[in-house]
């Protein structure tokens, strides 16, 4: 079954051959969470159950047991509710889950108590999220007590309960090519947002008014909702690394940070600019800029299979630390400010993290105890910082104040890497230009 040009079935297919032999897979959807009694706040679906089926609704299970000879797919879902529809929309049904989302069999969600056992019964494994907020742990001990009551009539209960996150997180960190036209469309709405704000900026905006600038251009390009809280920090706000509050008035002379990423067909973009809200970056901002530019595009170099994930973060550190002490805000040899760890006083976070259907995707970073090496599929973010904060002692007054980050999301190819934040202007004069 496709949609968006996803084939979901092969998706199951390839999960099932990491499977050991009887075994049964069990996903649950999100939840609608409501925001008080009349308004609910926006739906989304788990992304490992979307990974699996394309199915958009809540209150659902799935159920796949690639050994059974029946009943291979079953989808448990609502029913159709020509009431609820006229309120709330469009229910699949269990005609939908079988007609157009390929379930061989689907279920009343209210049935689930019912039938469940019958599919779970004679298996020997079940693969469950054990980490997913939309934990399926209690319906199951219920089925297989229900199993249990029923094995001197012949039952079997099943013996083992398996993590499915190791083996799904492995298949979502490696994107295929239809996942990668969507994120390149991602990619494409959320660099567009940042040339309409970096153009668009001017004193006495508030950052809200700049936050605007993103969301109208994600929604107008089909991205309906960001894919995590835009962060529109100016001035010293640019320090605080998860500001969300995005209400204070940007200043002539100040530089404004924007982490903000659109999520296009569940596929999130993550990016970061800093730029002026006047015309022209200072003398001192530009400094720093220039740092945490160079640390961006060496460790960015370092974006190619083979290479260990860990070397883009300590080529990001060395680089961010020899231009400190350059610049005399940090002391002493490279080496030993980096052993010590002095350096995280201006940058204290990490150079990236995976990307995919979430933000912060799934994923392992080390294997058997070890950094793992890049691989062509891929994508991650590599976003280097500096960050000073107004409240810091010891540091020169005409410093304080200033936070930059630069971030883009980055494809491991064969021979390298794709960058698919490329549009946004990251050079000072790219950005002055749009300014002026
Ligand atoms: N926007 C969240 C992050 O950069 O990790
Ligand atoms: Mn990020
Ligand atoms: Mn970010």
């Amino acid at each position: 079954m496709t949609a968006k040009g996803i084939d979901f079935s092969l998706r199951r297919e390839n999960l099932s051959k990491l499977l050991l032999d009887d075994s049964v897979i069990l996903v649950a959807s999100s939840s609608i969470k409501s925001r008080n009694s009349d308004a609910d706040f926006p739906f989304r679906q788990d992304s490992n159950f979307y990974y699996l089926s394309g199915f958009n609704e809540p209150e659902s299970l799935l159920v796949i047991r690639p050994s059974a000879k029946k009943r291979k797919y079953v989808i448990f879902c609502r029913d159709r509710d020509p009431l609820r529809e006229q309120w709330d929309g469009f229910r699949s049904g269990q005609g939908g889950a079988k007609e157009v989302h390929g379930a061989d069999e689907a279920y009343s969600i209210s049935l689930v108590d019912e039938v469940m056992p019958s599919l779970l019964e004679g298996a020997r494994n079940i693969y469950y999220s054990m980490s997913s907020p939309n934990g399926i742990n209690v319906g199951l001990n219920k089925w297989l007590d229900q199993i249990r009551a029923n094995t001197r009539q012949g039952s079997e209960v099943p013996e083992n309960l398996l993590s499915l996150d190791s083996l799904l997180d492995e298949l979502r960190l490696l994107k295929d090519e239809e996942e990668l036209l969507l994120m390149r469309k991602a990619g494409e709405i959320t660099c567009e947002a940042h040339i309409r704000a970096m153009t668009n900026v001017t004193p006495g905006m508030y950052e809200y008014q700049l936050e605007a600038e993103y969301l109208h251009t994600f929604i107008k390009g089909g991205a309906r909702f960001p894919a995590y809280n835009s962060i529109v920090g100016g001035g010293n706000n640019s320090c605080i690394l998860h500001y969300n509050e995005n209400n204070s008035e940007l200043a002539d002379g100040d530089l404004v940070l924007v982490d903000a990423g659109c999520e296009y067909e569940h596929y999130a973009s993550d990016v970061t600019r800093t730029f002026p809200v006047g015309k022209k970056f200072t003398v001192e901002q530009k400094k720093i800029y220039e740092i945490v530019l160079e640390a961006h595009k060496q460790a960015s170099a370092e974006i190619k299979p083979g290479n260990p994930w860990i070397r883009a973060q300590d080529t990001s550190v060395k680089v961010i630390t020899e231009g400190l002490i350059d610049l005399g805000l940090l002391k002493g040899k490279a080496n030993e400010i980096i052993k010590k760890g002095e350096y995280s006083k201006f940058y204290m976070h990490r150079i990236g993290h995976w990307l995919g259907m979430d933000v912060h995707d799934v994923g392992n970073y080390k294997k058997n105890g070890q950094w793992r090496d890049l691989e062509p599929g891929m994508v991650l973010t590599i976003e280097p910082g500096i960050y000073i904060l107004d409240s810091l002692e010891d540091v020169e007054e005409k410093w304080l104040g200033i936070g930059i980050r630069i971030e883009d999301d980055l494809l491991v190819t064969e021979n390298g890497n794709e960058v698919l934040s490329a549009n946004a202007p990251r050079d000072i004069q790219d950005i002055e230009s749009l300014r002026s």
